[in-house]
């Protein structure tokens, strides 16, 4: 087992999305542009209705795929493909824009906490101008794994139950599947919680590029420390290990596999080159953004 190290660290900035929602955004900024196939990592998180209340109306996107996932509150998602989704806490949520799609995404609650992450997942050449899809899933479609010191949400790929994590549920050496099928870059998204100085260890396909995010507590990758609202990306190794802090520690272990292509982006749309990216402005702009509105 050769054990990842933290390749790189950025902590995450304030910025003001949608009608002017506060969010975190680490993966995405100019510490760090994308990570392929990862394109943008934005933590939601306030219990401020100021911070969310105005929500994110409509608004476009292009050329990749959005997965959002719930921690708390309540959104109501409304597409061009026709679907109306709510985003339930524990929930998560899997659309691929690809050609186009014009959705919104408006809080269903006027005070409490609402929070939650929105990572965008590039697409190959290849599928940017397909048609586009969707997934959802309500907090009690995602398998939960939970055992002494640890508690692991798996929304896609695989949880692998080892020595260090004796699974009670599925038995030693059981494996747990999530969810969400991402086709195109064996998608990993893991939402572990762990109790003080709980060890968590996982074996990790060193094709994968991924990362740790940490949105609670704190945790230590060998003598590396993982504060909160830090992102990690995962340096060469099969495995990751880190050890939870004296608080606990909560965070998210995303993991694909890069996709290998040029990455023109220009807000909502990214593409390959940037004759691409000026066809989705005036797409937009002329009203032909979306090309197809049946949901797959
Ligand atoms: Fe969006």
């Amino acid at each position: 087992m050769n054990i990842r190290p933290i390749q790189q660290q950025i902590n995450a900035i304030a910025v003001s999305e949608g009608a002017g929602v506060t969010v975190h955004r680490t993966l995405g900024t100019s510490a760090l542009k994308n990570l392929d196939p990862f394109l943008m990592l934005d933590h939601f998180g306030s219990d401020d209705p100021d911070e969310y209340i105005a929500g994110f109306p409509d608004h476009p996107h292009r050329g990749f795929v959005t997965l959002t996932y719930m921690l708390d509150g309540h959104m109501e998602h409304r597409d061009s493909m026709g679907n109306r989704g709510d985003l339930r806490a524990g929930g998560a949520q899997w659309m691929k824009a690809a050609s186009g799609v014009i959705h919104s995404e408006m809080p269903q609650q006027s005070n409490g906490l609402m929070r939650g992450f929105q990572l965008w997942i590039n697409l190959p050449a290849r599928e940017k101008m397909s048609d586009p899809a969707y997934q959802e899933f309500g907090p009690e479609a995602i398998p939960e794994v939970v055992d002494a010191g640890v508690r692991v949400r798996v929304l896609a790929g695989e949880y692998l139950a080892n020595e260090n994590v004796a699974n009670e549920y599925a038995g030693q050496g059981a494996t747990t599947r999530g969810v969400i099928d991402d086709p195109h870059t064996d998608l990993r998204y893991l939402d572990v919680r762990l109790e003080p100085a709980t060890v968590f260890s996982q074996p990790l396909d060193a094709a994968l590029r991924g990362f740790v995010y940490v949105y609670a507590g704190n945790a230590l990758a060998g003598r590396q420390a993982l504060p909160q609202h830090s992102f990690s990306v995962l340096g060469a190794g099969d495995a990751v290990q880190l050890v939870a802090g004296p608080a606990g520690a909560r965070f998210i272990l995303v993991a694909g596999r890069p996709i290998g292509e040029a990455v023109v982006q220009y807000g909502p749309f990214v593409m390959n080159s940037r004759d691409e990216i000026e066809q989705a402005m005036r797409d937009y702009r002329d009203g032909t953004l979306v090309r197809a509105k049946a949901t797959v």
